[in-house]
């Protein structure tokens, strides 16, 4: 068993100074090699079919592929000083602070410029910031193929290899074409990132990608695609949001029954992995790049403006899709003994998220998120309307 300060480097979960110690140093490199000890598996049972819950995600996931290119609206234009007003307008501002007292702080005397300007800049860290996490996904799938036993699994993420791909591509679109800089990767991002690839064990690559990453990620996509009313990013959201949800029940389907198998020492590991993951995704949303960008102390804006009861709240609900899947796989209470609560249970606890913990697990959820699918349907319906005799 690890100590905290093993896992994650220090021994309080929310020491803020040195969780801003951590920074990314490296900011100019171009390439970033990491070794991803592990064995490439070949399996010589084809049987297709074999685990049917992953052959159904697999023929689905066949179906409802997109062109990042020519489906969605690239032609329309993106004010992007416009849309944080509007965002700040309809959302009760995530930024504008109208609700915190910040007096004696340097925010006392920001004009709206600057409130605007921190708007736009979080806007270009938190893309940048999709579209590194949508490469590290699209490097963790390719090593999954490798390096998982089963040929239904190989399938599945070789269609999640592509998905990802076109995700990179899409992100990275938008912040050349519609928005106003790019920033390198966050240093908590990733650690975690090289954290997830460095381990040889092909389940981790899942835990760490396809449960927690990607769980963080899907819901931090629905809550913007919810919030923003820029039609484009909408549309990219909801297109990328149908392939999250197929990645996330990948994970989940996929863990639940290699867990099944697994001791309590071993997923004792599983639980500690995620539990840093989780930290390392908490420690990255504190944005400290943008802070330094706008001249401002990055602790002193943490205190300030991070803490306001709906970013706080924000930060919560990211946490939305993580904590019901990780119950599902058993990993919140494993090796608890009787009337004791589970080692990931009481971490989750600690770091504000365990309240989610009965909400919906996403198993199953990916026929819901089916957007590309929904679409397609429509506009058939609406052609063959059109075709019929009035
Ligand atoms: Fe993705
Ligand atoms: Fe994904």
């Amino acid at each position: 068993m690890a100590t905290t300060e093993q896992m994650i480097g220090r021994e309080d979960v929310n020491d803020l100074e040195a969780i801003l110690a951590v920074a990314n140093t490296d900011v100019d490199e171009l390439v970033h090699n990491v070794k991803d000890n592990a064995d490439a598996i070949f399996t010589w049972d084809y049987e297709k079919g074999r685990r049917p819950a992953l052959n159904k995600l697999y023929e689905k996931a066949k179906s409802a592929q997109w062109n990042g290119e020519t489906d969605l609206p690239w032609h329309l234009e993106v004010d992007q000083e416009a849309q944080v007003l509007a965002n700040a307008e309809n959302n009760g501002d995530m930024f504008f602070a109208g609700n915190l007292d910040l007096s004696g702080t340097e925010f006392e005397k920001w004009s709206e410029e600057q409130w605007i300007q921190l708007g736009v800049e979080s806007q270009n860290w938190m893309l940048s910031q999709f579209m590194h996490g949508e490469q590290g996904a699209l490097v963790c799938t390719a090593k999954i193929v490798e390096t998982v036993p089963w040929i239904d699994a190989k399938y599945y993420a070789s269609t999640q290899v592509m998905d990802e791909a076109r995700h990179v591509e899409v992100f990275a679109k938008y912040l050349d074409e519609k928005l106003s800089g790019h920033y390198p990767i966050n240093a908590h991002l990733k650690m975690l990132l090289d954290d997830i690839i460095e381990d040889s064990r092909w389940d981790m690559t899942y835990l760490g990608m396809q449960i927690m990453v990607e769980g963080l990620a899907l819901a931090a996509f629905g809550f913007i695609h919810a919030m923003t009313e820029e039609p484009l990013l909408k549309q990219l959201l909801r297109y990328v949001m149908s392939d999250e949800a197929r990645h996330v029940a990948f994970g989940v389907l996929s863990l639940k029954e290699y867990y099944d198998e697994l001791t309590a020492a071993e997923l004792r590991d599983r639980q500690e992995f995620a539990f840093e993951a989780a930290v390392r995704m908490r420690d990255r949303l504190l944005q400290q790049e943008v802070w330094e960008r706008m001249g401002v102390d990055p602790a002193e804006a943490v205190q300030a403006v991070m803490m306001s009861p709906e970013r706080v709240m924000f930060q919560q609900m990211l946490f939305s899709k993580i904590v019901p899947n990780c119950k599902k796989l058993g990993l919140l209470d494993a090796g608890a003994k009787e009337g004791e609560k589970g080692w990931l249970r009481e971490r989750f606890e600690d770091i504000g998220v365990i309240q989610f913990e009965d909400w919906v697990d996403t198993g199953e959820e990916y026929l819901e998120f089916d957007a590309v699918s929904q679409d397609r349907a429509a506009a058939e319906a609406a052609e063959a309307e059109a075709a019929a005799p009035a």
